[in-house]
C-alpha cells in the first residue's frame, strides 16, 4: 500500500481503535481498491481481478438528470448585428444614472464589495417600503432561487412547479437531490387546484413564476392567496416576480403583502429585465426574517460586485426610467398581439415584456421554419421546445424598429408560404 498514491477517497466504518477503511490508489495505470484494517494491520485488495476500474468522482443523484439551461441566442452566422429578442431584456437599456454609478466604482477595484450590499438593500427597501432586514440580494434572482432550493430541499423531498414554468426551478430541485413535481396548467395558465392536488407529505416547496416565462400569463393575487392558504405551513411558497414591474392589472400583486404577513412565502425579483442590468447579475428576495437568516448563512460572503451594488441602487431609484419602460411595453404589447394575430397566428395574451406566438404544424410554417426565416432577416426570437412548447416562438418586446421588423418578416413568412 505504501507505494500507492491515495486519491482522497477514504471511508472509515467504525471508531478509533478499530478503523477498517476502503482506499483507492493507483499502481501504474491500474486502479486498486484496498481494504485496510488498522487494528490488525491486515489489508486486502478488493478488485484484484480488475486491471482497470472506472472509479471517478460521482455527482449526487439527480444532477445528471439536469439538462443545462440554454440561454437565448445572441449571434447569427452571417455576422450581421441581429435584433436580439430572445432573453426578455429591455429595449430601453439601463438608466443613465445606473451606468454612471457603475462607472463610479472603477477607481476602487482592489477593494472587496460591501458583503451586505447595504446601499442596494436600502434603495430597494425605500422604493417599496420594505423591511431592509428581510431583503437578501443575489447574483441574479437565479441565485436566490438556487439558494432557496439548496437550503430547503434534499433527497426524498418534492417541489412543485407548473407545466411550462421557468426551467431554473427544475434545475435547482434536481441539483439538490429532490424530486420535481409538475402541475399541469389550464390554457397555459397556472392552475392553483392542480398544484394543491399534487401536494404530498414530502412536498417542501412550490415555485410559481407570476407572470410566468415563457407563457406571459399570470394569476390574480386572490388566487395566489388561495394557493398559500391551501398549502401546509411547512411548505415554502416562492413567488417569482421577475416581470412584476411590467404588469398593468388591478388584480395583480407580486406578493409583498403575502411575504409580510406569512412566515413561509418568499418573493424574488430581478434587475435583469425592466432595470436593464442583466449583465451585472442582480436579484433579490423578500423573505420572512427566518428565511433571510438562512440565506445569509449560505450565500457567498461577497456575492454581489461593487459595480452591481452601485448600479442597482441607482437603477431602482430612477422611477422615471422604469415608467418609460412600462409605457413602451404597454404600447407595444397589444400592438404586437393584434398585428401578429391578424396574420393568422395565435398569440397567448401576455402581461409581461414578451409574447408567445403559436405556429401551425404544417411543413414550411412551423415554429422552426419561422425561426430560420426570422434569423435570415437578422431577428432572433426564442425557441421554447425545452418548455414543451415546440410549436411556439417567444418574442421579447423590442424597440419600435425591431417590433416593426418582426411584424413585416412574419407577414412575409405567412404570406409567402400561405
Ligand atoms: C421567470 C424568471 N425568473 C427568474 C429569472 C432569472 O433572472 P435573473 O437571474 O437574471 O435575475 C428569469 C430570467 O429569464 C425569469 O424569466
Amino acid at each position: 500500500m505504501k507505494s500507492e498514491r491515495a486519491l482522497g477517497f477514504r471511508a472509515d466504518a467504525s471508531g478509533p481503535d478499530r478503523e477498517p477503511s476502503v482506499r483507492v490508489g493507483t499502481l501504474g495505470i491500474a486502479f486498486r481498491l484496498v481494504y485496510e484494517c488498522r487494528a490488525c494491520n491486515h489489508s486486502r485488495i478488493l478488485n484484484k481481478d480488475l486491471q482497470m476500474t472506472s472509479i471517478a468522482p460521482t455527482p449526487r443523484p439527480g444532477i445528471l438528470q439536469i439538462e443545462a439551461y440554454v440561454p437565448g441566442e445572441s449571434k447569427l452566422p452571417s455576422g450581421v448585428k441581429p435584433a436580439k429578442l430572445s432573453s426578455n431584456e429591455t429595449p430601453l437599456g439601463p438608466s443613465p444614472l445606473a451606468v454612471e454609478a457603475y462607472q463610479s466604482v472603477a477607481g476602487q477595484l482592489e477593494r472587496y464589495p460591501d458583503g451586505q450590499a447595504t446601499i442596494l438593500r436600502e434603495a430597494i427597501a425605500s422604493r417599496y417600503g420594505l423591511d431592509v432586514e428581510r431583503i437578501v440580494c443575489g447574483s441574479g434572482s437565479d441565485e436566490i432561487l438556487t439558494m432557496l432550493a439548496h437550503a430547503y430541499l434534499g433527497p426524498g423531498d418534492e417541489a412543485i412547479y407548473t407545466q411550462h414554468g421557468f426551467l431554473v426551478y427544475r434545475i435547482a430541485i434536481l441539483a439538490n437531490g429532490a424530486t420535481p413535481v409538475v402541475a399541469p396548467e389550464q390554457n397555459l395558465k397556472t392552475d392553483v387546484d392542480a398544484i394543491l392536488k399534487r401536494v404530498t407529505d414530502n412536498t417542501r416547496m412550490v415555485f410559481l413564476a407570476n407572470p410566468n416565462n415563457p407563457t406571459g400569463t399570470y394569476i390574480p393575487i386572490d388566487e395566489v392567496r388561495r394557493l398559500r392558504s391551501g398549502l401546509r405551513g411547512d411548505i415554502l411558497l416562492v413567488l417569482d416576480g421577475a416581470y412584476a414591474e411590467y404588469v398593468v392589472r388591478n388584480d395583480y400583486e407580486a406578493g409583498i403583502e403575502l411575504v409580510a404577513t406569512t412566515h413561509n412565502t418568499v418573493m424574488t425579483r430581478t434587475f435583469s429585465k425592466i432595470h436593464g442590468l442583466a449583465a451585472l447579475r442582480i436579484g433579490w428576495g423578500y423573505c420572512p426574517l427566518a428565511v433571510a437568516d438562512v440565506l445569509n448563512r449560505i450565500r457567498g460572503p461577497f456575492n454581489l460586485s461593487s459595480a452591481a451594488i452601485a448600479a442597482g441602487a441607482a437603477a431602482i431609484a430612477d422611477t422615471a426610467h422604469v415608467e418609460k419602460s412600462v409605457a413602451h411595453n404597454s404600447e407595444w404589447l397589444p400592438r404586437l398581439e393584434t398585428e401578429i394575430a391578424r396574420l393568422g397566428l395565435t398569440v397567448t395574451p401576455s402581461v409581461a415584456n414578451f409574447i408567445l406566438i403559436h405556429f401551425p404544424d404544417q411543413p414550411g410554417k412551423t415554429a422552426r421554419d419561422a425561426d430560420a426565416f426570422l434569423k435570415s432577416k437578422g431577428l432572433i426570437l426564442r425557441m421554447v421546445g425545452a418548455y414543451g412548447l415546440g410549436h411556439c416562438l417567444r418574442m421579447t418586446i423590442g424597440t419600435e424598429d425591431e417590433n416593426r421588423r418582426v411584424i413585416a418578416a412574419l407577414s412575409q413568412f405567412m404570406g409567402a408560404l400561405g
